[in-house]
């Protein structure tokens, strides 16, 4: 169970304490604006809910009537293997081949995952301990701080926003820190800020990892949301990157199928490997229906996950579009679920947290404050694209309203 009030959690009964590592974690900053959205919410107040990527869509109706067949089938109910199915293992496999260049041994290169977070978080519990520092992007979606954390590893986040300029202090972080960080954490498209990157920032990440002899994890969770003719790279298809690291994807996102939980770990052999041990002790793997669901997934609906991007993409547009006519000034980002805004004058005085709990209270529109990703994250707003454009323009026009400032006409 997250814990979802501010107060970190303590102890149990008898006043037993609760582990060590669960003291590390900070408060949970989103749970003042969660708390309100649920009263409201069963107050029966409509709620326009821009806080979470997760998708409103339904997946592929292909997915789902495969799925209502494997369900019918008793021998889909037993336990699945731990690793995911070698058909499935294929099909991601194939599906980097074909997308990316990237070769990948669907034997050793590939695990199943029930859902990258929990694939990131035991890839993190394999490779970290006590006295092991990993580098993670800032502004920080959570997971990534806490999933090393949470393995008593320690923790520096370094600003991505300019990838280069993140490279750089790599660079000076490994050159300084003694013992050298273990592990790299990168997350292009970024959530939260949206930053994307090329090609050759993998080349030199993979550059950089052999010289200071640090593992890579790459987050790819939002490689199918791309705009504008912009395709997000894959950490995989560069030279060398499977002798350093490794990347996980999600069927989360592009085939909307966050509920389904099912993701992958691809990559590096012996990383892989470490998961897969991690994960034989705790699971038992993915239901193999959703598992033999993916598959059909993976090999007939690529164009459901061009048909969603687009739609994702005009969602951009109306958001973006919207807020600049209320005087922010907020960026159209490349890729990714979320619009990543400066908070305007004269609010960013007021605090992320406040700001987004005002939205809350006086528009009825949840968003996430930046203070929630992270210090650097101080001063924006994250808003998920994943209710319809109508309802953006809604949530826009009640935001103005909040705020007392009205629309500038469309361009
Ligand atoms: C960067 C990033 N990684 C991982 C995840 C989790 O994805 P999954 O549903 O595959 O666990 C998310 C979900 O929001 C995300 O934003």
């Amino acid at each position: 169970m997250r814990n979802e009030s501010e107060v970190p959690l303590t102890d149990t009964p008898f006043n037993i304490p609760v582990a060590d590592r669960l003291k590390r974690l900070p408060p949970y900053l989103f749970g003042r604006i969660n708390k309100l959205k649920y009263q409201k919410r069963s107050a029966g107040i409509d709620v326009i809910d821009l806080g979470m990527g997760n998708p409103t869509d339904a997946p592929d109706p292909l997915i789902t009537e495969k799925m209502k067949e494997a369900l019918l089938d008793p021998k889909n109910h037993r336990y699945s293997v731990a690793n995911g199915i070698s058909n499935l293992r294929k099909e991601v496999a194939g599906r980097y081949f074909r997308l990316y260049g990237a070769r990948l041994n669907p034997d050793d290169e590939v695990i199943a995952c029930l859902g990258s977070k929990e694939g990131f978080s035991h890839m993190c519990l394999a490779l970290m301990g006590p006295g092991d520092t990993a580098i993670v992007p800032a502004p920080t979606f959570p997971i990534h701080a806490y999933s090393v954390m949470l393995a008593s590893g320690n923790v520096i986040a370094l600003d991505v926003r300019e990838p280069y300029k993140f490279l750089e202090n790599v660079v000076y972080t490994c050159e300084h820190l003694y013992p050298k960080p273990k592990l790299v954490v990168v997350n292009f498209p970024h959530n939260p800020s949206g930053t994307c990157i090329d090609q050759d920032f993998y080349v030199e990440l993979v550059r950089l990892a052999k010289k200071y002899k640090f593992l890579v994890i790459s987050d790819f969770a939002y490689a199918d949301i791309c705009f504008d003719g912009y395709k997000a790279p894959s950490f995989l298809a560069t030279p060398g990157s499977l002798d350093v690291g490794v990347e996980l994807t999600t069927m989360s996102k592009g085939f909307s199928m966050a509920g389904w939980r099912i993701g992958f770990c691809s990559g590096n052999r012996e990383m892989v490997r470490a998961l897969a041990t991690i994960k034989g002790y705790y699971d038992y793997g993915i239901f193999q229906a959703t598992q033999i669901a993916a598959i059909v997934a993976m090999r007939h609906c690529e164009s459901a996950v061009q048909a969603i991007a687009k739609e994702y993409g005009e969602r951009r547009d109306v958001l973006v579009e919207g807020l600049n006519r209320l005087g922010w000034d907020v960026e159209r980002p490349q890729a990714g679920m979320f619009v990543w805004a400066k908070i305007p004058e004269p609010w960013a005085e007021m605090g992320s947290i406040d700001f987004a709990m005002k939205l809350m209270e006086e528009a009825g529109v949840a968003v996430s404050p930046g203070r929630g990703f992270g210090e650097e994250g101080e001063g924006y707003l994250r808003l998920a694209i994943v209710e319809n454009s109508q309802r953006l323009r809604q949530a826009v026009r009640a935001i103005g309203k909040c705020l007392k400032v009205e629309q500038a006409p469309a361009a």
